[in-house]
């Protein structure tokens, strides 16, 4: 079959993704993949699930096995809502949507939203699975929050963006926080220009030191001060990182008129959310297991994070910089200026192991000389291999450049 004669505008435009040649690379025996933002298999609770599915089974077999309601299933709507109210903002069962992980959040946002050329502001870099989602709607991207503290909301919301798009804690791929500062100035610029974000948060809960920084769901609620969520903030949760991404359970908070709008569109793409999923997941969290859980998984994580920083600091040349998260997953690596994070992609290879380069983060040129390392999925000990192995993938390079 002749298919590119029949494939859409829409969808000749996207570039394959040179990612997936990447992820292969570290499918090899002896590579060790620090790309992927995988959880280590270790750390799911696979006995929990076993033990929720066995419950969900003979509880409610029927009822999980069947289609269900399009907005998510009402018991796990009722669990996020009271888990996510706080003293100042009450969320209704109402205001959320299941969605199938929370990448499905964003593509249906996307697809509620955007029109052709429309302008989103987001931080450069970001995660990629945003630039996939909505790659197709030909956005204008323009970066924001990404220089110093000085960025003018004034300037960047005329004209007015469709959206502006933020993962404030942990980000994927720098491992940062947006600053409390930069959040309530956001959230006033929201509301003074009428604009609306997409805060997207998967590893708030991953946070191993530090206070924590209220959501901009929550400022907004509190700026408000009507004990409601505002309306200007679209919030996706997910319960990939802190129970299991298999289950692909993830939820999107919003204000009714555009829940409804959502729901709508949802419709279309999935009818329901796997109505099994939702049960298993609403069965495992139950009894205070997710939180103690979350507690286990910050312990687990901080020691990869502390193992990945310690052998950076041992092995990498004092020329290379990189960021020392407190929480999530991510590291971003800065190498000396002019060096190419896709040409140390290809020595690294060589060495055994992997990483994904910067520049699939951002949306023009840029990032060349940036990696983002993952700490979630090896024991310590590999992490200082891959660490070293890395490292003299580096030095060498460096080497070649005197
Ligand atoms: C920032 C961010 N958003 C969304 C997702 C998608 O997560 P899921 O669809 O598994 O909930 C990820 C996954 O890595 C992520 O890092």
């Amino acid at each position: 079959m002749e298919w590119d004669s029949l494939i859409s505008d829409r969808v000749r435009r996207l570039q394959p993704s040179r990612l997936t040649a990447i992820f292969q690379m570290g499918d090899g025996q002896d590579v060790i993949s620090l790309a992927g933002g995988v959880p280590d298999p270790a750390f799911l609770p696979v006995e929990r699930i076993r033990e929720a599915t066995d419950t969900v089974l003979s509880e409610r077999g029927g009822e999980a096995l069947n289609y269900g309601s399009g907005q998510g299933v009402l018991e796990l709507r009722e669990f996020l809502a009271a888990r996510m109210s706080t003293d100042f903002m009450k969320i209704d069962p109402e205001n959320i949507i299941i969605t199938s992980g929370s990448q499905q959040g964003l593509d249906l946002v996307g697809r509620v939203l955007f029109d052709e050329g429309d302008k989103v502001l987001v931080r450069n870099p970001t995660y990629i699975g945003s630039i996939n989602a909505w790659r197709s709607y030909n956005l204008k991207w323009e970066p924001v929050f990404s220089g110093g503290e000085s960025d003018d909301l004034d300037r960047v919301m005329q004209p007015r963006p469709k959206l502006m798009y933020f993962v404030a804690d942990y980000e994927n791929p720098t491992g940062e926080m947006l600053s409390e500062a930069r959040r309530r100035s956001l959230v006033k610029a929201l509301i003074q220009y009428q604009a609306a974000v997409l805060e997207d948060d998967p590893y708030g809960q991953l946070r191993f030191e530090g206070e924590r920084i209220p959501t901009m769901l929550e400022l907004e609620a509190q700026h408000t001060g009507t004990g409601r969520i505002g309306g200007h903030v679209i919030y996706a949760g997910s319960f990939s990182k802190v129970l299991s991404p298999g289950l692909r359970v993830g939820w999107l908070v919003a204000d009714k008129p555009l829940v409804a709008r959502i729901m709508q569109i949802k419709q279309g793409a999935n009818l329901c959310s796997s109505i099994f999923d939702q049960f298993v997941a609403y069965e495992a969290s139950g009894d205070g297991f997710l939180d103690a859980h979350i507690l286990k998984l910050r312990g687990w994580y901080a020691e990869r994070r502390n193992a990945m920083i310690a052998a950076m600091e041992r092995y990498f040349p004092p020329e290379v910089t990189f960021t020392r998260p407190h929480g999530g997953f991510f590291v971003m690596v800065t190498l000396p200026e002019g060096m190419d994070s896709i040409e140390l992609l290809k020595r690294a290879v060589e060495r055994g192991v992997v990483f994904i380069p910067g520049e699939a983060f951002h949306i023009r040129e840029g990032g060349n000389n940036n990696l983002r390392l993952s700490f979630s999925r090896y024991k310590p000990e590999l992490i200082d291999e891959g660490i070293r192995r890395l490292a003299e993938a580096i030095k060498e390079m460096i080497a070649e450049r005197v």
